[in-house]
């Protein structure tokens, strides 16, 4: 037989065996796979050709028999383009509409098709399982494996895909999707946050039309300066925080994404985010298989105050980094002293944290770095020996004399980044992210370290290792992020003879190896997520950190904002409130914001007057006795600073016996806030009785509020209780307890 007839033959056989089992899939029954949380369902349906459909999201259906009838109500036709709501949409094919799945194969063909294979569900426990659903190429034999990890009791799901590769050579991945859904509604609105520098996560509402929108980044590192990997999206009309179908969406990876949104001809609207194929084909070798990062939504029917709070209670129980432990407040001397101090400076810096009463003293950049100092953002990243002039004796004399003057001592890094003026980039400008042939192009004065370099990932683990070994009572990191990558080119890529088309990926992975090595050798240390302010959140990197900086911006009326939209997605637990001179507003509005999350300082405490500082002591006080209900209570948004002339939101304990309330005025319009309206205390138990106190007041001030009333669950639900603000009175913190 000769070579061709040999092929002839096989592919005679492959297509029969692929015939065959398109002829049982169809004379069988279709497949159901319900995929349910406590209160909602995800269906996943085969059709006569052994595809698989994603037929049905929202509320949970009480007879499961009925799952059986919901695709004939859909007036859907399927003879022309194809079929539009196929639950891992492959290229080349049958479909014409965005795909979640494009792959071009050894021998150059470019089309994939996909077909159930089977499914299985595994428990974890009581609370989590996953159904894994097999699909499988009939020719190609390339097989994608749908993975919907369920946590019940948080109607929470956590999907990714498996890609394997079954052919004798490599194959190339063009677009390769963490999910792919489809949902059938009268309209779909679309939040998505945008942003800059210091303007973290602004939100738009569009409404959704024809077409595809997309949400994306291709900045590499500091990847949501400008986009934020989340999004609510509202089914039928706008969703409120009370009422509403909405989902809330986020894409769990560190680096280019995109998300499309696609309404098509028979207004479904296909989401399918993932990882951005921007510059990023992939090659998957024989028998090799590719994790895509995970997609992580949750729905609710009951509006986007109670899809929060299941987001929150999943990541504290399952996803941030030690989610239900501790968290200490600090003070930073970042905007107190940039990088101007000297080791002396800051021991009495470190006399000033205990007199605040914070835990923990945060240095921040400018303390490394000798033959090209650090001394502005200029020089001297990735040379990360402390700085002999400023620190003679080293960050162990630090760490000691901070301990002597009774606070912990943490210390900020920027570990994948390197100033061209820097040791580092002398020896090594192989390491260094660029391209040879063109003029470097500079982010902040800097460049970023390739990490698909497993010598640069020793290198980054090393400058950890080295701090936190050498170090053992280091008890806090900062890793910055500063810089986007420019002129994306790896020199190791080229030397391994890889695609530089791997290196966005790569990079990723990359970070996450270092960051896997940091967390295996130092388990306990508390780490914050910073990247020029708020360019890397994301539940990937929030494994391995404890909180994150939400903003540059520490302006406590922008805060008011920018902490109201992190809101919908992250715990407060995890987001670094810090209370700084970046605006004049008064001490305490500024506290009274920083407490609705992680409070810290970054101030001159010697500059504070009298008053200043005994309210601050008082306030770390305050704060104490309130962070457990503040971190682990149930948030509750109760008016929004984009509907009303201030802003309310109560964080209530689970047994609703314990609740704080924070409000602020968001303007500085007298009309606007002399019109005083009740605000709705949902989240209450209506059969419960309330007394209401105000509390952490500046010295020397009064509350203008009734203590003396009693007042019922069932009033403060219905009718709303008014805190008195004014411009007198721009921030007020309410205690409710039960009586
Ligand atoms: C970034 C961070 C700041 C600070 C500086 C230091 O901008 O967001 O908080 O650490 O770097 O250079």
């Amino acid at each position: 037989m000769n070579l061709r007839s040999h092929s002839h033959s096989r592919l005679l056989l492959t297509l029969s065996v692929w015939l065959l089992a398109v002829l049982s899939l169809s004379a069988a029954a279709p497949v159901f796979i319900p995929v349910e949380t406590a209160h909602n369902a995800l269906l996943l349906q085969t059709d006569k050709d052994g595809r698989l459909l994603m037929t049905y999201f929202g509320t949970k259906l009480n007879h499961s028999a009925d799952y059986g009838q919901v695709s004939a109500q859909t007036n859907y036709h399927d003879s022309d383009t194809g079929f539009f709501n196929h639950a891992y949409t492959p290229a080349g094919t049958w479909n014409l509409v965005e795909p979640a799945l494009s792959i071009t194969h050894a021998d150059g063909n470019v089309s994939t098709e996909l077909r159930y294979v089977s499914h299985t569900t595994e428990a974890t426990d009581a609370n989590v399982k996953t159904v894994s659903v097999l699909l499988s190429d009939p020719v190609y034999k390339t097989e994608v494996t749908l993975y919907f990890k369920i946590y019940a009791k948080e109607d929470v799901v956590e999907q990714w895909s498996v890609i394997r590769n079954n052919e004798k050579g490599t194959l190339t991945m063009g677009k390769y999707a963490s999910a792919n859904l489809t949902f059938t509604a009268k309209n779909y609105y679309l939040t998505h946050f945008h942003g800059a520098w210091a303007q973290e996560m602004k939100p738009e509402q569009t409404l959704l039309t024809h077409g595809i929108k997309t949400i994306d980044s291709k900045l590499g590192t500091r990847a949501n300066l400008y986009e934020h990997p989340v999004f609510v999206l509202a089914f039928d009309k706008p969703a409120t925080e009370t009422e509403g179908k909405v989902m809330l969406g986020t894409l769990a990876w560190s680096g280019n994404f995109k998300m499309d949104f696609e309404v098509d001809a028979y207004h479904q609207l296909r989401v399918i985010p993932g990882i951005n194929p921007f510059q990023s084909e992939y090659p998957l070798a024989s028998g090799k298989e590719f994790k895509t990062p995970s997609f992580i939504y949750t729905f609710s029917d009951k509006g986007t105050g109670e899809a929060s709070r299941q987001l929150h209670r999943w990541a504290r129980d399952y996803r941030l980094y030690d989610g239900n432990g501790t968290r200490l407040t600090l003070l930073n001397n970042w905007e107190a002293t940039y990088f101007n101090f000297d080791q002396e400076k800051l021991v009495k810096l470190f006399a000033d944290g205990k007199k605040l009463g914070v835990d923990l003293f945060l240095l921040d950049d400018g303390w490394f770095a000798n033959k090209y100092p650090r001394n502005d953002d200029k020089a001297g990243l990735g040379d990360w020996e402390p700085n002999a002039k400023k620190l003679p004796d080293g960050v162990s004399y630090l760490v000691k004399e901070a301990g002597k003057a009774g606070v912990k001592f943490g210390i900020w890094v920027e570990p994948e980044m390197v100033n061209p003026k820097s040791e580092l980039y002398e020896k090594h400008p192989d390491w260094v992210i660029r391209q040879t042939e063109r003029p470097e192009h500079y982010f902040r004065n800097q460049l970023v370290l390739d990490l698909t370099n497993p010598q640069v990932q020793d290198y980054v683990f090393g400058v950890m290792d080295n701090l936190l070994g050498k170090n053992p009572e280091l008890s806090f990191i900062k890793w910055d992020c500063n810089s986007v990558i420019y002129n994306a080119q790896s020199a190791y890529l080229q030397k391994t003879k890889q695609k530089q088309s791997q290196l966005y990926v790569d990079y990723v992975r990359g970070l996450y190896k270092v960051l896997d090595r940091v967390r295996a050798a130092y388990p306990k240390v508390p780490m914050m997520l910073c990247s020029g302010g708020g360019g890397r959140v994301d539940y990937e990197a929030l494994k391995y950190f404890t909180e994150y900086w939400p903003s540059d911006n520490t302006d406590p009326l922008e805060r008011v904002y920018i902490q109201w939209n992190y809101s919908y997605f992250y715990p407060v637990i995890a987001s670094c409130n810090h209370i700084t001179d970046w605006s004049k507003v008064g001490l305490k509005y500024r506290t009274d914001v920083a407490m609705m999350g992680k409070m810290g300082y970054d101030i001159v405490v010697s500059h504070l007057s009298e008053n200043d500082l005994k309210f601050s002591q008082q306030a770390l006080k305050v704060y104490d006795s309130l962070k457990e209900l503040v971190w682990r209570g149930d948030l509750y948004r109760l008016a929004s600073p984009y509907e009303n002339a201030y802003a309310s939101s109560m964080f209530v304990n689970d047994a609703k016996t314990k609740a704080v309330m924070f409000n602020y005025v968001v303007t500085n319009r007298f009309d606007a806030t002399y019109t005083p309206t009740p605000i709705r205390l949902t989240g209450l138990d209506a059969t419960k009785n309330y007394r209401i106190k105000e509390i952490n007041l500046y010295p020397g001030t009064s509350s203008s509020l009734n203590t003396s009333t009693v007042f019922s669950g069932d009033f403060l639900v219905k009718n709303g209780y008014n805190p008195d603000l004014s411009l007198q009175r721009t921030s007020v913190v309410l205690e409710i307890t039960a009586e």
